[in-house]
């Protein structure tokens, strides 16, 4: 049986949750490049309180999986992490390569965008549901069994024994997720990373899968890290919102923050290019340029080749973490009301493309002929 005094013995409900807070300080993760090492993310603060679900948000290439990666320990060959990695106080990064990966590997459970590629199609439900209890916790074939039904029955699937013998074809995408979710809790650990869960199901799964990690955050005390690249998403489902943009955070906030009173250009621009009902038809204003990783990025702020209201020191040096708020942003203009600023300079553009768009329609002829 483990030592892992977490762990509920097989055949119970899980003891009250305590809970393990997580906490990333200062950390910076180098990926191989050939001979060099490459940041992905570039030090990164992060904290998560047991029960609290925090969202880390930011386009494709931003840093949010290797975030992940470097938590659950999960990296590329030859990847190095550096900074604090503490799990109730105790610094991973400390650790010996092997009680770092035992812990990992007890304390932190994945679910990703696509089950079906992590899913072996040749194993059953079972076989996925117990392998970690087996392997990690030591339990019997028939105590992994046991506990195996209970999980499946407490993310929501019906007829637990049944889904036991099934293969994942025979499950929709989904359920599937939810075996996901089982399975990462299989081993009863303290944090979960959900690495854009929601992203690959339908609308109203992805309502029943955000409720359920809702619910089993509280009921169990899980640190839950909310990956999206969707921030209105993590606005519903989080307590507090991160951020990042090239491997760094560059805002945080509170509640529904973020959503009302963003600080940093580059969320503001997020939440603009967002389709809302009453928005959608309209052409979707899209942030100029493309997003860069750590490893790419241009000297001083590294959003500064996209950025509207750039000024000539954001080339040279990268901004600190500043409080703004009630929350925290990584700009040089970040106490500045940029978000009216940045509605003000949007209504102009428009009424400026509608004008030019009038004056050349095919129907006008142009500004002279519709001036006579
Ligand atoms: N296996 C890899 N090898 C080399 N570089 C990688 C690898 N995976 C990711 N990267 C780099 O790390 C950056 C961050 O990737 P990732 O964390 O996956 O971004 P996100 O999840 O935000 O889309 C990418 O832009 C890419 O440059
Ligand atoms: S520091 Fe400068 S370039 Fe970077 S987001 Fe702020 S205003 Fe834009
Ligand atoms: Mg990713």
């Amino acid at each position: 049986m483990s030592t892992n005094d977490h762990v509920a013995t097989a055949g119970t409900t899980p003891t009250a949750p305590t809970g393990k807070t997580l906490s990333l300080q200062d950390v910076t993760t180098y990926l191989r490049v050939g001979r060099e090492l490459k940041p992905v993310i570039l030090r990164v603060d992060l904290h998560i309180e047991p029960g609290e679900i925090v969202g880390l948000v930011g386009e494709s290439g931003s840093g949010k999986s290797m975030t992940a990666r470097t938590i659950g320990g999960v990296l590329p060959k030859g990847a190095v992490a550096e900074g604090k990695l503490l799990l109730d106080g105790k610094d991973l990064f400390e650790m010996s390569r092997r009680a770092r990966r035992e812990v990992q590997a007890k304390e932190i459970g994945f679910v990703f965008q696509d089950p079906r590629a992590y899913i072996d199609p040749l194993w059953r439900v079972g076989d996925h549901m117990t392998e970690a209890m087996r392997v990690h916790l030591g339990f019997s074939r028939s105590e992994a069994r046991t506990r195996a039904i209970e999980l499946l029955d407490a993310v929501g699937i019906d007829q637990p024994e049944r889904r036991m013998h099934q293969f994942p074809d025979e499950l929709s995408g989904g359920m599937l997720q939810r075996v996901m979710i089982a399975g990462a809790l299989s081993v009863n650990p303290s944090v979960l990373l959900a690495d854009e869960a929601t992203t690959a199901v339908d609308v109203t799964t992805q309502a029943e899968i955000v409720k359920l990690l809702g619910r089993l955050s509280v009921e169990r005390g899980l640190s839950v890290l909310f990956i999206t690249h969707d921030l209105a998403l993590a606005d519903i489902v989080c307590s507090r919102v991160c951020v990042m943009y090239a491997g760094r955070i560059v805002e945080v906030r509170e509640g529904r923050q973020i959503f009302d009173d963003p600080i940093h250009p580059y969320t503001i621009d997020l939440l603009a290019a967002r389709p809302t009902i009453a928005h959608r038809v309209a052409r979707l204003p899209v942030i100029k340029g493309v997003p860069t990783s750590a490893m790419d990025a241009p000297a001083g702020c590294p959003f500064h080749p996209r950025c509207r209201f750039a000024l000539d020191e954001c080339r040279e040096g990268v901004p600190a973490m500043v409080p703004v708020r009630g929350g925290m942003a990584r700009c040089f203009r970040a106490h500045e009301d940029l978000a009216a600023m940045s509605a003000a300079m949007s209504a102009q553009e428009s009424t400026q493309e509608s004008t030019t768009e009038s004056n050349f329609s095919p129907t006008s002829g142009g500004r002279d002929a519709a001036h006579g």
